[in-house]
């Protein structure tokens, strides 16, 4: 039977850090609250914002990815997704942490296929330099944006449908494509209805916690991987949120998050594997973590300014790097470590005959990480600084569904904590309006000419 990925806080408690941990009677309060928590879920389970809990036991989704997917790899070698922030950062994340760095370098193996992400931005340079190695004729691209109206992903889409069109015509340019997006409106939903491009409706919730729909799961089936077993272990993930909270790991995350930043000010919050792959799925977890915890307004509408800055880091990267502010800067912020046990390879430290060196010879690389992580941990627990360690038995399939549903509840879970609604993103609104204004969206004159008004 396989296990479950674990989280250990022991370096998080007062035992060990003192006053800059929590003390188990505050934790064992908080473990009471979930159950008026659970109800709420249970109660709100309709709702649209939590339709990613539906994604897991979804076998029409898994056969209709993977029809589609069958069918690209059968006419294409490459994949390009554009998308932008949650219809972009969990399927980078995915493919990263099962695919590597490399293997778009790599010879096709078999017919799987290649994936590249572009339509985050819209520098020009990414898009021109992406052009000059992609053979069009080969090349299928996957468009996502559930509102259907987002500048960047629109941009490039539009410039990218006119090259294929001159590369190969009108007619046969449509089967280039697939869209993702809501069913109701939109502009990519009208140019796709127009166009009769293939269209995956968006699932019912969110970007930021799409990783488990079409969103993550197209372009990991087109590049060969398993994507059932992503949703069998975030199924088993999920059944730990059915115990009670002591074995409920993402509700003991988001309580100690919900401690350190209620407590004692501690309201940075770092996420550091010591997994060289998993630095995309820092990246989603930002994101997660960022739009989903930091709100004006709490649920009963008062100005309350909350927010926990989630940092992006690495190791043993950042050990040479953020480690020195880690260690004696402020003490606000709590530690996140994910590590893997089992890794794929044995790579050694060769002998070389020099005494200065001696040592090192005949350890393994993931031994040496393993110990470096582990020294950071103490070193840090040693200066009263809180940390905690995710630890996934492998890097696969499995894990990995576990690893973004984890998250995806203890988020879900510490915005009920915080008593604020995780699932929108107020903020990133006004400066939406204001470029809508300076590029002449109809609609848009009144921001347009507040902008233009700043002196
Ligand atoms: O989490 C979210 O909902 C956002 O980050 C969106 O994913 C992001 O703004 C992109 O929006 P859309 O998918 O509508 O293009």
């Amino acid at each position: 039977m396989r296990g479950t990925i674990k989280y250990d806080y022991d370096f998080m408690s007062s035992r060990r850090v003192g006053s800059s941990g929590y003390k188990n009677e505050e934790l064992a309060k908080l473990g009471k609250e979930l159950k008026t928590i659970k109800l709420k879920l249970k109660n709100s389970k309709n709702e649209p914002e939590l339709s990613f809990r539906k994604l897991l036991g979804n076998k029409k989704l898994i056969k209709q990815v993977t029809r589609i997917a069958r069918k690209l790899r059968a006419n294409f070698d490459n994949l390009v997704v554009v998308g932008i922030g949650g219809s972009d950062l969990g399927a980078r994340a995915v493919y990263q942490a099962l695919a590597g760095n490399y293997a778009n370098l790599q010879a096709k193996k078999g017919r799987d296929m290649k994936v590249y992400f572009l339509g985050d931005t819209t520098d020009p340079q990414p898009l021109a330099d992406l052009l000059k190695i992609l053979k069009l004729k080969k090349t299928a691209f996957y468009i996502v944006s559930k509102s259907g109206n987002t500048i960047e992903p629109l941009s490039v889409f539009l410039f990218l449908r006119k090259k294929l069109i001159r590369k190969v015509g009108k007619r046969k340019h449509k089967k280039h494509f697939v869209i993702t997006t809501n069913q109701e409106k939109g502009t990519l939903l009208a140019i796709a209805q127009k166009e009769q491009y293939l269209v995956i409706p968006h699932y019912e919730g969110g970007g930021r916690f799409s990783v488990l729909s079409a969103n993550g799961l197209l372009p990991a089936a087109c590049a060969g991987f398993d994507i059932n077993q992503l949703l069998v272990g975030a199924k088993a993930l999920n059944r730990l949120t059915k115990n009670s909270y002591k074995k409920n790991s993402p509700y003991v995350f988001a309580c100690l998050q919900y401690l350190a930043y209620k407590k004692r000010k501690q309201n940075v919050s770092v996420f550091m594997p010591y997994t060289y792959y998993l630095q995309d799925f820092t990246k989603w977890l930002r994101q997660l973590w960022g739009e989903s915890i930091s709100k004006e307004k709490d649920l009963q509408n008062k100005k309350v300014n909350i927010g926990i800055t989630p940092v992006a880091a690495l190791g043993p990267t950042d050990q040479h790097s953020q480690i020195q502010l880690f260690m004696e800067g402020p003490i606000d912020k709590i530690i996140t470590f994910i590590t893997v046990a089992k890794r794929k390879n044995s790579f050694k430290v060769p002998k070389y005959n020099h005494n200065e060196i001696k040592y090192l010879t005949g350890h393994k690389f993931a031994n040496i990480l393993m110990i470096e992580r582990h020294a950071t941990a103490v070193a840090l627990m040693k200066n009263k600084r809180p940390n905690g360690t995710i630890y996934l038995p492998e890097l696969n399939e499995y894990y990995l569904g576990q690893l973004f549903y984890f998250f995806e509840m203890a988020t879900v879970y510490l915005g009920y904590l915080l008593n604020i609604n995780p699932y929108n993103q107020p903020g990133v609104e006004q400066s939406k309006k204001y470029m809508y204004g300076l590029l002449g969206k109809p609609g848009h004159d009144k921001d347009k000419k507040e902008i233009l008004n700043i002196k």
